[in-house]
């Protein structure tokens, strides 16, 4: 301040302070009064939480904790509610008043143990939904099918929660869907048919464990997901849809299923594979060599198969250097180097 506006500023400034002080509510509050009546009910509605403690009535809701306002409308765009401690006392179901928020992009749960009750319903009328993320909580019930209508989302992470009952198929016709993670619930039934109708190349599938039944459909072959976690469920049959030499799968995790097919007919994404692994399912067949051609694969396990024949020896990948046996163990009769010579 060492302007000639100096000590105009100051004279400001002050009368400013004493104006906050008059008026419980600053008059310069940018926050939407109908944002800020529908967080307050939000609050009260999850009972006064220790995490929502900024959110006074007497301040802007631009200013509080787990909001966020977009800079020109004001209008509350992102919800947060993370416990960085676990024994939070947060507890009940998701306030029906988020429904209310309808400018809000970003609605994210995380590590809120006693946050139970299923998903709730009111959520669909976010239409400008991108991310949603229920995350490490307990809430229950099924996925709702009203997702679907959410067209804006991107990121649909529903991980580590209580869900239970089938994926509804719908999901597929979310437009600009990026990333669905559903693993570590109770969900059952099969894949849906419809995930190979995802708009092209597919988002990231991570359904690692629940206890999906069934074989893998064949439509997925006409998507190209970067990403597919599949592990620890039930699924059987063949997988040898996932597999090519012209995808950009880079990580594809089919272990602890019951899938049984013939690995030597599969061929591999040369350049983009860092992880695959097939362990504990009942795989049969040899391994193929055009497996030594991938050249960043990171993680590698056929261990607990139906494989037989030699390992596949030499090649860029180096197959036999990079994975100690037990990436091969327990299968019917594989052998040479890493595991014992071939008869
Ligand atoms: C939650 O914990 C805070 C501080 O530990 C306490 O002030 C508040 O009353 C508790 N709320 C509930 C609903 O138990
Ligand atoms: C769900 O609640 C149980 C206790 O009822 C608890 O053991 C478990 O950790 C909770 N799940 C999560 C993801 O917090
Ligand atoms: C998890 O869901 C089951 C129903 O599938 C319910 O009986 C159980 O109480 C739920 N657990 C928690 C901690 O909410
Ligand atoms: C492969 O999977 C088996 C079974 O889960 C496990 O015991 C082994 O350590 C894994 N090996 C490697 C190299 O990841």
């Amino acid at each position: 301040m060492r302007t000639k506006f100096g000590g105009t500023a100051m004279v400001l400034v002050l009368c400013f302070l004493s104006l906050l002080l008059l008026s419980p509510v600053a008059l310069s509050e940018k926050c939407n009064p109908q944002d800020k009546k529908v967080l307050l009910r939000i609050k009260k509605e999850l009972n006064n939480p220790y995490l929502l403690a900024s959110w006074d009535p007497h301040t802007d809701c631009c200013d509080w904790y787990c909001v966020e306002c977009d800079i020109k409308s004001h209008r509350i765009t992102a919800l947060i509610m993370q416990s960085s401690v676990p024994d939070t006392n947060l507890s009940g179901s998701i306030p029906p008043s988020v429904g209310d928020l309808p400018y809000l992009e970003n609605l994210e749960f995380h590590k809120l143990p006693r946050l139970t009750g299923p998903i709730q319903p009111t959520i669909a009328k976010l239409t400008k939904l991108k991310y949603l993320f229920i995350e490490y909580t307990n809430v229950s019930g099924p996925i709702p099918p009203f997702l679907a209508q959410l067209k804006n989302l991107q990121l649909l992470h529903l991980s580590t929660n209580n869900l239970s009952g089938p994926i509804p198929s719908s999901l597929s016709q979310l437009p600009n869907l990026e990333s669905i993670h559903l693993d570590r619930n109770k969900l059952t039934g099969p894949i849906p048919e419809s995930f190979g109708s995802f708009k092209k190349p597919g988002p990231d599938i991570i359904l690692s464990h629940n206890q999906l039944s069934g074989p893998i459909p064949a439509s997925l072959g006409q998507i190209d997901p970067e990403r597919i976690d599949l592990s620890r469920n039930k699924l059987e049959g063949d997988a040898s849809v996932l597999f090519g030499s012209k995808k950009r799968t880079q990580i594809l995790d089919l272990s602890r299923n019951l899938l049984s097919f013939d690995f030597s007919k599969v061929d591999f994404p040369k350049q983009s594979l860092i992880w695959l692994d097939v362990n504990h399912n009942k795989i049969y067949g040899k391994i193929p060599a055009a497996l030594t051609k991938v050249e960043n694969l990171q993680q590698f396990n056929v261990s607990y198969n139906r494989l037989c024949g030699e390992i596949p020896q030499g090649g860029t990948g180096r197959l036999q250097d990079r994975f100690d046996e037990y990436a091969y163990l327990h299968n019917k009769c594989l052998c040479g180097s890493p595991l014992s010579k071939c008869k």
